[in-house]
């Protein structure tokens, strides 16, 4: 990684940090859902601490009313190119909101109904949505990996993957379980043609990242390795298969 670089992601992380805990102006995030927020006064019969649990109900709320119709209720998504939510690290999500909002993630066609959902949240709502992402469970990717919403498994296909995966070093940053943690995405559950077009985007550049990690990682895999691994990776779960 060239010094550049890392000044960059240096800069990025600390943008990044801010947001996530900035105190911000949480009484004063925009509420889209009329529903969603409560007069002023209701707080005061509440005591201090019970305010975070509110704004996470207040997200938990939104999440269901702005995100469900196409992530999942549960976070499990059901159509083809929209990622499964659910067991996402709120770091993580923070920072692939950030970077909608922003216009740097932009690298298919789908991106564009994300970018401009992204584009109208505050600070508030990057990092209470990213809350709630993480609250939702990871079981919901379960189902998945039995064979839904994936295709089923190719015994073959799925041992290449695994070995892709191991011969790569993939498990280094993703975990072992490939459950991801921090900045680093779970990948194991995720649905596979969104798999697969992210690590088209990464290799291609077109998907640029906070860090060139991932444009690093791919380098050299061949189109039928990146399906091999989007195969396995939609169902290596963390049972360590
Ligand atoms: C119209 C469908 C749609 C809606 C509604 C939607 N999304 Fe998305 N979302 C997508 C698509 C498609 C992608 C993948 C885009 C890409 O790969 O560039 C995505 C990606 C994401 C990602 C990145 C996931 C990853 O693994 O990198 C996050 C986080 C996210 N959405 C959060 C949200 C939140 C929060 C809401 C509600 C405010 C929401 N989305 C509403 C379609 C949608
Ligand atoms: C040096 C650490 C590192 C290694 C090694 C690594 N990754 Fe990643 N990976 C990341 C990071 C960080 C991200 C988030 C990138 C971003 O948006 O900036 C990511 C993102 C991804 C995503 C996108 C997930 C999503 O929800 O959008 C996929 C797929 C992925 N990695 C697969 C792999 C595979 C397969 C390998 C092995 C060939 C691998 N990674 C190796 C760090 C790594």
């Amino acid at each position: 990684m060239s010094l550049r670089r890392r000044v960059k992601l240096w800069q990025w992380t600390a943008l990044l940090s801010f947001i996530a805990i900035a105190p911000g102006a949480w009484a004063e995030a925009p509420a889209p859902k009329a529903q969603a927020s409560k007069p002023p006064a209701a707080s005061k019969t509440t005591p201090q601490p019970a305010a975070a649990p509110k704004t996470a109900i207040d997200y938990a709320e939104r999440y269901a009313a702005n995100c469900a119709a196409c992530h999942g209720s549960e976070g499990r998504s059901e159509l083809p190119l929209v990622p499964s939510l659910a067991g996402q690290h709120s770091f993580y999500a923070i920072t692939q909101l950030f970077l909608f909002r922003d216009g740097r993630r932009n690298d298919h066609p789908a991106s564009a109904a994300m970018s401009a959902l992204a584009k109208g949240m505050s600070d508030a709502d990057l990092r209470g949505y990213s809350d709630a992402i993480a609250r939702l469970p990871a079981e919901a990717l379960a189902t998945a990996a039995q064979g839904q919403p994936s295709p089923p498994r190719d015994a073959a296909r799925f041992e290449r993957g695994r070995q892709l995966v191991a011969g790569h070093r993939c498990s280094s940053c993703h975990g072992a379980d490939l459950a991801g943690g921090g900045q680093v995405p779970r990948l194991g559950g995720q649905r596979e043609d969104y798999l697969l077009i992210a690590m088209k985007g990464f290799q291609s550049g077109a998907r640029l990242g906070y860090t060139p990690a991932m444009n690093e990682a791919l380098s050299g895999l061949k189109a039928e390795d990146l399906e091999d691994l989007a195969h396995y990776l939609a169902q290596g779960l963390s049972n360590g298969q």
